[in-house]
């Protein structure tokens, strides 16, 4: 097993479905879900809690995950959805059907993978008018960034402390994500542009308040 999927088999464990930095996103990205979607994919899906909204806006959804038990917690979850479709994979080896999707996203995951690779993969799952969704974390670069860093901070903890009732994650989610952190490597946000220019182009690609980018692609 890689030391992502012990981290991740770890942190299902721990997860309450209470306020992230992640799901503190989910409304946004949403908007984007195109009226009357039929096919929906998200790539490294946790416990499921995006793809459960994407159920309730498209006819199927799938969705994949490496960590065995993300893909327990998921389905653990999701009994109520017959349109939905938790699969154990590694998106890296999936065989990703073509011109298929009408939405795909895919959220704190990407600086796992191989993200040229998958983005072309992505890329060409999508049907024509199809609409591609990649919220990721970004390394920051230069003082406004910084300066947006401790902002999104004290915004964080704001916002924590509204909805689970504490400032800081508790401690054992702190310890393992920690642990986790040690083998994540992120991009710039410049970067992450100059990739999607090459790769998706005409997608925007957009720094969030807390640690995040935002991508958004619609094929031509
Ligand atoms: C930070 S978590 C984010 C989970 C969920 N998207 C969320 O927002 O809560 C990253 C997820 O990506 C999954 N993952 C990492 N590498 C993967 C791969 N190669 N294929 C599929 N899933 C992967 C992990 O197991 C983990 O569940």
């Amino acid at each position: 097993m890689s030391s992502v999927e012990a981290d991740f088999d770890r942190l299902a464990l721990l997860d309450d479905e209470g306020w992230t930095a992640n799901n503190h996103y989910h409304s946004s990205l949403l908007k984007f879900v195109p009226e009357n979607c039929e096919d929906a994919l998200e790539i490294g899906c946790g416990t499921g809690a995006f793809a459960r909204e994407l159920a309730r806006r498209c006819r199927r959804v799938v969705a994949l995950d490496m960590s065995a038990e993300m893909i327990r917690v998921a389905r653990s979850r999701s009994t109520q959805f017959d349109n939905l479709e938790f699969q154990l994979a590694d998106a890296m080896t999936w065989s990703f059907p073509q011109s298929h999707f009408d939405f795909i996203c895919s959220i704190a995951t990407l600086h796992h993978l191989g993200q040229r690779e998958l983005f072309v993969k992505m890329r060409e799952a999508l049907k024509p008018g199809g609409v591609l969704v990649v919220l990721d974390l970004v390394k920051s670069n230069g003082l406004v960034e910084r300066v947006l860093d401790v902002i999104g901070l004290g915004v964080s903890g704001g916002l924590r402390l509204m909805h689970n009732g504490r400032l800081k994650p508790p401690p054992e989610v702190r310890k393992a994500w920690e642990q986790h952190g040690k083998h994540d490597h992120y991009s710039t946000i410049n970067q992450m542009r100059a990739l999607a220019d090459e790769i998706l182009p005409g997608s925007n690609v957009n720094r969030c308040l807390l640690w995040r980018y935002a991508l958004v692609y619609r094929k031509p």
